[in-house]
Formats: C-alpha cells, sequence, structure tokens
C-alpha cells in the first residue's frame, strides 16, 4: 500500500514538468545555424506557461546563438535544461553583426529562475583576448565592448548549477541588481592570462551564496563591487586568476556601501592575490563584517591583502581627503604559502583607519625555501588571536 502511492506520488510529480525543447521550435543545434529565435520562442511559451514545472529543454547539440536576452516577468517558476552546448559569435569580428556589446546570454527581469544541466557555455573570447588594452594599450580600439558571458539582470531567486562556462570575452557571469542568487557545483574556466575575465562579478545585489565551484580565470576568481550585502561563497577552489576581491570601489568619489561577506573552505592555488579588499583613495562609504576562514593558499601573491591605495593607472591617484571605512574584518584558520615577501598587507587609508581586524591562527610560509615572510600595516588597528605567522603589526 505504502509503495503504489509513493509510486503515484512519483508519477504526479513527473506529469508535472512541462517541456519546450528547442528542436520543437526550429533549432538546429549544428554549429552554425543561428538559432536565437527558436530558443526565444522556447521561452516565451516557457515563460508564459502558467502551471506544472514549465522547462525549457535543450538538449546534448551544439547551439549557436547571437547575443540573446531571455525576459520576464514569467508567469510562474521557470526552469532551463541546458544539457548542450551554447556558443558564442566567434570575436569581435563575428560580433559586429550583432549590434550587442553587453552580454552574450542574459536573463532579466526574472524571478524564480532554474538552471540546471551538465551543459556547456563557451564565450569564444580569444579574439577579444588578442585586442585587449592589457596586452595592446596602442590600439585604437582595444577592449572596446568586451561582451560579458551570462549576465542576470534585475532577477531574483535565481538558482544555478552544475553548468560549464568558458572563455569568456570578458566576466564570465555578471550579477547585476539581483538579489537571492544560489550559485552552486560551477566550473569557471579560461586561460589565466585572459585580461578581465572575473569567474562572477556581483553589483548592486544581495543575498548571495556561491558554492562548491572551481574558477580559473584571467581575473578576478569572485569580485565585489558596490552596494552588496549578504554574500556566501564556500568551498571554492580558486586559480589560476587574481583572487578573491571586494572592489575596487569607490571610484571617482563613489559612495560604497559593502557588508556581510563570508568566505569559507576556499583554496588559492596560484593566484595573484587571496583574500583581498581594494579601494580607491577617493571612495567613501563603509565595508563591513567580512570574513575569511579556513582558507589554504598554494603559492598565491598577497595572500592577505587590504590595498586604499588602488589605482587603476600609474600617477592617475593623487591623495584626498577620502577614504572608504573597513571594519570588523576577521581572517580565521589560514595557511599556506606566499610568492610575495609581505604575506599579510594592511595598506589602510591615511585618512580612515582600518579598525576591528582580527587574525585567529594564521600561518603563512614564503614559497622560496628559506625565505621569510613579512607583515606590513599602515594605519590598521585589531587584534591578533591564537597563532599568527608572521607576526601581527596590527596595533
Ligand atoms: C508568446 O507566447 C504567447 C502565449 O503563449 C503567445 O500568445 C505569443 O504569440 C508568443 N509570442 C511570440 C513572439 O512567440
Ligand atoms: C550566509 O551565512 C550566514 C551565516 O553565516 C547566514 O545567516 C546567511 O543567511 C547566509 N546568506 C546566504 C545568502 O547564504
Ligand atoms: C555546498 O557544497 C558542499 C560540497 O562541497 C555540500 O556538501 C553542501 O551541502 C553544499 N551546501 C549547500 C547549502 O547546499
Ligand atoms: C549601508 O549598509 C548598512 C548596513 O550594513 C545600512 O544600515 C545603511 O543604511 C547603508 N547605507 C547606505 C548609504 O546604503
Ligand atoms: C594547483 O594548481 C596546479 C597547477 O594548475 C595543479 O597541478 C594542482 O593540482 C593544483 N593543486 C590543487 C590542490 O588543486
Ligand atoms: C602601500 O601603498 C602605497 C601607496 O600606493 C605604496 O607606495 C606602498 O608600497 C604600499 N605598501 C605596501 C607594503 O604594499
Amino acid at each position: 500500500m505504502v509503495l503504489v502511492s509513493m509510486t503515484l506520488i512519483w508519477i504526479t510529480a513527473k506529469a508535472q514538468v512541462k517541456y519546450f525543447n528547442v528542436m520543437d521550435y526550429g533549432a538546429k543545434g549544428d554549429f552554425v545555424t543561428d538559432d536565437s529565435v527558436a530558443f526565444l520562442k522556447a521561452w516565451n511559451d516557457t515563460c508564459n506557461a502558467e502551471t506544472g514545472e514549465p522547462t525549457m529543454l535543450i538538449p546534448r547539440k551544439q547551439f549557436f546563438l547571437r547575443p540573446t536576452t531571455f525576459s520576464g516577468p514569467c508567469k510562474s517558476h521557470v526552469y532551463v535544461r541546458l544539457l548542450g552546448g551554447l556558443l558564442a559569435p566567434d570575436g569581435p569580428k563575428e560580433w559586429k553583426e550583432f549590434n550587442d556589446v553587453v552580454k552574450f546570454i542574459e536573463f532579466e527581469s526574472v524571478t524564480g529562475l532554474h538552471i540546471t544541466g551538465v551543459g556547456l557555455i563557451n564565450g569564444h573570447g580569444k579574439g577579444w583576448w588578442d585586442i585587449s588594452c592589457r596586452y595592446h594599450p596602442k590600439l585604437l580600439d582595444c577592449g572596446k565592448g568586451a561582451p560579458t558571458t551570462l549576465r542576470f539582470h534585475k532577477s531574483n531567486d535565481i538558482h544555478m548549477s552544475q553548468i560549464k562556462i568558458v572563455n569568456s570575452p570578458q566576466t564570465h557571469i555578471l550579477l547585476l541588481g539581483c538579489n537571492g542568487v544560489e550559485l552552486q557545483d560551477l566550473s569557471i574556466i579560461s586561460s589565466g592570462v585572459s585580461p578581465n575575465t572575473d569567474g562572477i562579478h556581483i553589483q548592486q545585489s544581495n543575498h548571495i551564496f556561491i558554492n562548491n565551484s572551481f574558477i580559473g580565470v584571467g581575473d578576478d576568481c569572485v569580485s565585489i563591487g558596490d552596494g552588496i550585502t549578504d554574500i556566501n561563497i564556500t568551498y571554492v577552489n580558486c586559480g589560476p586568476g587574481h583572487g578573491i576581491s571586494i572592489g575596487s570601489l569607490g571610484l571617482d568619489g563613489t559612495v560604497s556601501n559593502v557588508s556581510n561577506i563570508h568566505a569559507r573552505h576556499i583554496l588559492f592555488n596560484g593566484t595573484q592575490n587571496g583574500a583581498r579588499i581594494k579601494t580607491y583613495q577617493t571612495g567613501r562609504g563603509q565595508v563591513q563584517n567580512i570574513e575569511f576562514t579556513d582558507v589554504t593558499f598554494i603559492d598565491a601573491g598577497n595572500p592577505i591583502i587590504i590595498d586604499q591605495h588602488y589605482c587603476g593607472a600609474p600617477n592617475a591617484c593623487p591623495p584626498t581627503k577620502a577614504g572608504v571605512k573597513i571594519s570588523n574584518v576577521l581572517y580565521s584558520e589560514m595557511h599556506g604559502t606566499s610568492t610575495s615577501d609581505v604575506a599579510l598587507n594592511f595598506n589602510c587609508s591615511e585618512n580612515v583607519a582600518c579598525t576591528d581586524i582580527k587574525l585567529n591562527n594564521i600561518d603563512l610560509k614564503s614559497s622560496t625555501r628559506g625565505e621569510r615572510v613579512s607583515s606590513s600595516c599602515n594605519n590598521a588597528f585589531g587584534e591578533a588571536i591564537g597563532t599568527v605567522n608572521p607576526k601581527s603589526c596590527l596595533r
């Protein structure tokens, strides 16, 4: 009797899923045909379905798409089952036809979105990297409009898992104006020397959970911009790349407000920085309640760093009377090897001190056998608990 009713429940649950397969809307999935119209039709029906568990199904084929926005609001929660590949136009030449320099795939104004599957999104970024300002500052059009691969804009209650995103022209995943986002079991991979290819960039968004993911890119693993509260990053393996960055904040005098960021169980492997907070001298506002716990470094540069003198270009940032106030930052259970001599670097603003910095059981050694690492403090206040190596210089 129990078995029978369980089977019935299972059948009922299955029957509720309503699939909208892009192939039924004319998609070819042959690598070259522009399938974006078929995708938009499938999305439209998925988004307009009022009952069931409307699911846009993308089967195991390779779909070439032009830059595409999937807009809400939808009539109910929607599901995207991505099993195949989504291929972006290949570099700036192919992109030119499309008159869109912002993104490859975008979800906009959607509430309640679940993206799952084992699929791949390929940003085909190499052609963009080749004209980047970082490597070709003299090129007239260097870096102009390298697009983001996957952008979530003004969307809430977003869940994405298992997807792999590779070779983005610029940022791989951008969260802009979003509330409540769960990203789990992702792989985000680009060359370690690809310019400005942040793994996940978060801006003007709250309540973000990033878990169990691998991020190896050419820029920040996760970067956190202005106007953010409540972000948890756990079990993330970063490297190559520039580490987890709060900032750069305060460009051109922006008032920043960043709070409640927790990064736990993180590996930085061969990253240029580790746990980093960076602000421009012109910035205002505050960064508070930040935590890095259970962090391992393998040959990371600047494993623990606060840089309040960040500047995009040499001599472009004269001293000011401003400063972003940084307070209540906990660094706990962090160990491993540093490629830079200064392993603990709290280079705070001369105008606004960093306060309530806590170091708890930190053990950093040089990547070079026989070398020692040191700590450096500028206007930094707080306390050290347990063993702290190199010795704390906090006042
Ligand atoms: C979108 O879906 C609605 C309702 O399902 C339908 O009436 C409309 O024609 C569709 N629009 C497009 C462009 O497919
Ligand atoms: C982050 O973790 C804290 C507990 O440390 C919890 O209160 C908060 O709800 C979590 N937020 C998210 C978005 O997961
Ligand atoms: C986060 O990922 C880990 C796997 O490393 C998993 O054990 C844990 O359940 C996940 N957390 C949540 C809240 O899903
Ligand atoms: C900054 O964030 C705090 C919460 O941490 C909030 O109380 C305050 O109103 C925010 N200020 C601005 C200007 O957004
Ligand atoms: C660190 O990165 C190197 C080079 O990519 C890799 O060979 C090694 O397995 C990584 N270590 C861990 C613990 O992930
Ligand atoms: C702190 O920042 C100043 C200004 O950019 C720089 O000259 C100095 O070298 C930095 N100190 C450390 C230890 O990084």
